[in-house]
Parts: structure tokens; sequence; C-alpha cells
């Protein structure tokens, strides 16, 4: 799967070990930066750059870590057709799929350690959209941002 990754400073060490565990395991990334962990950076830049790449069609899902995934998650659902969440337990990140058709999952390097993410991105990734009931209100979401 190809996966479009981002962070500030503050999510710099959990965007690496993440993209590390999952390249070792044939998923291929756009990794939209930041590279260098002791430079200052501002989320916005880095969640607009992800939220790009998903909306282009070169990444099917994207994933956003800062401090503590907040500042990522509303900076990328200002972006139409970007659904993000926030998601500290992977019940959550399967729930943002199936339920919520999420694109973008928000992770926080700050308060999550390396497992419990990775354990999040999997279920994130390996969950499919249930549809039916929750396909109306997906819908209506998108038209909340046009
Ligand atoms: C950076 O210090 C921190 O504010 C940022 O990574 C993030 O947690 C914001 O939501």
């Amino acid at each position: 799967m190809n996966l479009a990754i981002g962070s500030d400073h503050a999510g710099f060490n959990l965007k690496e070990a993440i993209r590390l565990y999952f390249e070792r395991r044939e998923h291929y990334f756009v990794d939209c930066g930041t590279f260098d962990p002791f430079e200052r950076v501002d989320y916005p830049d880095y969640a607009k750059k992800v939220c790009e790449t998903v909306l282009s069609g070169e990444a099917s899902f994207g994933i956003l870590v800062c401090g503590t995934g907040i500042g990522m998650s509303i900076a990328a659902n200002k972006f139409a057709g970007i659904r993000a969440a926030l998601a500290y337990f992977p019940d959550m990140a399967k729930l943002a799929r199936a339920h919520n058709n999420a694109n973008i999952i928000a992770l926080g390097g700050r308060v999550m350690g390396e497992e419990l993410a990775i354990w999040c991105v999997e279920s994130f990734i390996n969950t499919d959209f249930d549809g039916g009931r929750h396909q109306l209100r997906v819908e209506k979401l998108d038209r909340l941002a046009k």
C-alpha cells in the first residue's frame, strides 16, 4: 500500500519508527518530512503536504504525527475531501475507518508509545469502510467542507 507520512519535530521519532516498521512489511511511503528533529517546525505545513498527497491519489492513506496529534488533525480537517481522525487506541483507528471512512490518522508522538501507535496504524489501514448507514453521514461531512 502507498502511504503518505508527515510530522513536526515533536512527532519525528514516532514517524520514523512507523515508517521503518511498515517499510519492512512492503508498504511504500511518500515521506513529507520533517527530516530534522532538532529544527522546530510548524505542523500545519506538514499536514498540508500529506493532505495534498492523499488528495492527489498518490497515497491511499495519510499518517500525521505531532506532539499530541491534535494540531495535525485540526489542520488536516481544513482540507475538503480529507477526513482525519485522532486515534490513541486501535479501536478508535478501526472505527475511524469503518464508520467515518477516515483517510488520515493522526497520532501523538509525545503521548503514545511506538507499539501502540503501530497497532493503531495496522488497525487503520486494514479496516474497510462499512458503508451502509454511514455512507450518508460521511457525504454530509464532506458537504460541510465545501
Ligand atoms: C509542538 O510543540 C506541539 O505543539 C505540536 O507538536 C502539537 O502537539 C500540536 O498540536
